[in-house]
């Protein structure tokens, strides 16, 4: 993980966020990080999730995402967010049962669920959105997303867990040490 990333990874514990590490014959192999999101609609967060390239290919990275979805417990909806580039990770999250959204389509339709997926996964740099509901069909989640209480949930946990990081960063000479 660059700084950048390990930076907000970090901040993301101010939501509550948890870690899982896979280990391999003792050796740090992949780890996951994830949260929780409450409103009317309980949304799982899988922030990140990293395999070493020496450990690729070996479903560390389904059992780290099968692992964060058990910890991350009874939600109705898990969500992470991907670079279009990332064809891996986006082959993970379906072999997973998740549907991929390309958000950039998304947006000339639909622009206010848009700026919440992404502002839910603090992700201004993904295209696609993976989405898995658990006990609502995709289509309701969707709609459920964009109920007014919703938004202002995830508006209020994208302040806390990234905008106001983000100015942290602006602001410091040395961001990366500001949330030691
Ligand atoms: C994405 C990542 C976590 C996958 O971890 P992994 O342990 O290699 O993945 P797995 O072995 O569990 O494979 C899961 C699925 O990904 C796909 N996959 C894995 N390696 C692949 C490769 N080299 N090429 C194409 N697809 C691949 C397969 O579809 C596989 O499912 P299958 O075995 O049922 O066919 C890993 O590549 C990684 O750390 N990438 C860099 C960080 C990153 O991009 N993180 C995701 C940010 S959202």
């Amino acid at each position: 993980m660059g700084e950048y990333h390990a930076y907000y990874a970090n901040a993301s514990r101010v939501l509550g966020a948890k870690g899982l590490i896979a280990k391999i014959n003792g050796r740090v192999a992949g780890s996951t990080i994830f949260y929780r999101i409450e409103g009317p609609l309980s949304l799982g967060v899988i922030y990140y999730v990293a395999v070493y390239p020496e450990f690729q290919g070996n479903s560390i990275g389904k059992v780290l995402v099968l692992s964060a979805e058990e910890v991350l417990g009874d939600v109705d909806v898990y969500l992470a967010t991907i670079e279009k580039e990332n064809v891996v990770s986006q082959r993970l999250f379906s072999s997973l049962g998740y549907i991929l959204v390309d958000m950039n389509s998304l947006y000339l339709r639909d622009s206010s669920l848009t700026k919440a997926l992404k502002m839910a996964a603090c992700a201004y740099e993904d295209d696609v959105a993976a989405l898995k509901s658990v006990k609502v069909d995709v289509n309701s989640t969707i709609n459920m997303l964009k109920i007014k209480d919703m938004i202002r949930v995830i508006k209020k946990v994208w302040k806390k867990g990234c905008y106001k990081p983000w100015l942290r960063l602006l602001s410091s000479r040395d961001p990366y040490k500001s949330l030691e």
